[in-house]
């Protein structure tokens, strides 16, 4: 029924835009909508066939499982199995950028392949109203990669999904720029000891002062628990050169912090002020404008703290940078 010819349909995200989102979720159909973080991809993870679709739009590899959104922390209850600790994260950061991975209820209504056969399954609670109402809206769980290709930038506007998914979607509602930039953080609360399994919007600085220390599983060691960090992402068309101190005469700058070098052809800054919460809120949208290949042979990236939402953006510019 969708027309690859079509263009991309981009509806503010008023009451009726919500309600007829929710009608095509019902429907088996795939909705793009704003999170606090960046905008997903979204359909009714009960459904078995919407979820594939989902994978297909996205070129997803199909080992690498999906995030739930729910619309409430007792929603996620009925899929999976909360102990005390995922009780307390869940009581203190939701709604926000945090996703529990957990194991499997008993009676888990998800979609097998949106946890790509694993016993487990990751859930959040975003804290965007126009996210919660679609997830209403469509009386369904929804599970909601990042809106882009697999592999590539995330969208934190509508118009970078109507670029990047636009004619495979039915809807993209427009809820405006993304408030935190960068995906949510992963936690993995199967191990002893709790784990970022994806570094995120919030800061593991947060996590403890919650749950005490917790240790960042990169999935180097046996086996990966986070399957989509095993796989490239966020590739930008130009090659990223990261801790960069001046920028070369052919290279973009993507500078941090008040003291910026000159002589680049192009230059974004992330954050004058040196705030890693605005740099993240930047980061997705200034990789876009700079990579141009036409113009330059390549992005200059400054360093950025490794601290508070810092580790998300060196995690993902560190993706990024990895050619191959
Ligand atoms: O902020 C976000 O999390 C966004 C918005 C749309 O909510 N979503 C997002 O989804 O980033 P996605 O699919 O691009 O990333 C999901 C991450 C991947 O790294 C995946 O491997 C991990 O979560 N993940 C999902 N289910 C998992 C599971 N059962 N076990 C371990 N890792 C899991
Ligand atoms: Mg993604």
């Amino acid at each position: 029924m969708s027309d690859p010819s079509a263009t991309p349909r981009i509806l503010t995200a008023s009451p009726d835009a919500v309600a007829e989102a929710g009608r095509l979720l019902r429907a088996g159909k795939l909705v793009a909508l704003p999170t606090e973080t960046v905008y997903g991809l979204a359909g009714d993870a009960t459904d078995e066939r919407a979820v594939a679709a989902i994978f297909a739009a996205k070129g997803r590899p199909q080992f690498n499982p999906l995030i739930v959104h729910y619309a409430d922390a007792a929603e996620a209850r009925h899929d999976a199995v909360f102990n005390e600790t995922a009780d307390a994260l869940a009581r203190r950061f939701w709604p926000g950028p945090l996703t529990l991975v957990l194991p499997r209820a008993p009676n888990c209504r998800i979609s097998l392949l949106a946890s790509a056969g694993l016993d487990t399954v990751a859930v959040r609670v975003p804290a965007h109203d126009v996210a919660r109402a679609v997830i209403e809206a469509a009386g369904h769980p929804l599970a909601a990669p990042s809106a882009n290709l697999s592999g590539a930038v995330s969208p934190t506007s509508a118009p970078h999904v109507a670029e990047s998914l636009g004619n495979k979607v039915s809807l993209i509602l427009d809820g405006g720029p993304c408030r935190v930039g960068v995906e949510s953080t992963v936690v993995g609360l199967s191990g002893k000891t709790p784990a970022i399994l994806r570094p995120g919007g919030l800061a593991r600085e947060e996590i403890e002062t919650a749950i005490g220390p917790v240790i960042e599983d990169d999935g180097s060691e046996d086996a990966p628990r986070s399957p989509g960090r095993l796989v490239r992402h966020y590739a930008t068309r130009l090659p990223l050169r990261l801790g960069a101190v001046e920028p070369r005469r052919e290279e973009a700058l993507l500078a941090f912090g008040p003291s910026v070098p000159s002589g680049a052809r192009d230059m974004l800054n992330l954050s004058a002020a040196g705030d890693v919460v605005e740099a993240a809120a930047n980061l997705f949208a200034m990789l876009r404008v700079l990579d141009r290949p036409g113009e330059c042979a390549g992005i200059a990236v400054m360093t950025v703290p490794e601290q508070g939402l810092g580790r998300a953006i060196n995690d993902r510019l560190r993706r990024a940078a990895e050619r191959g």
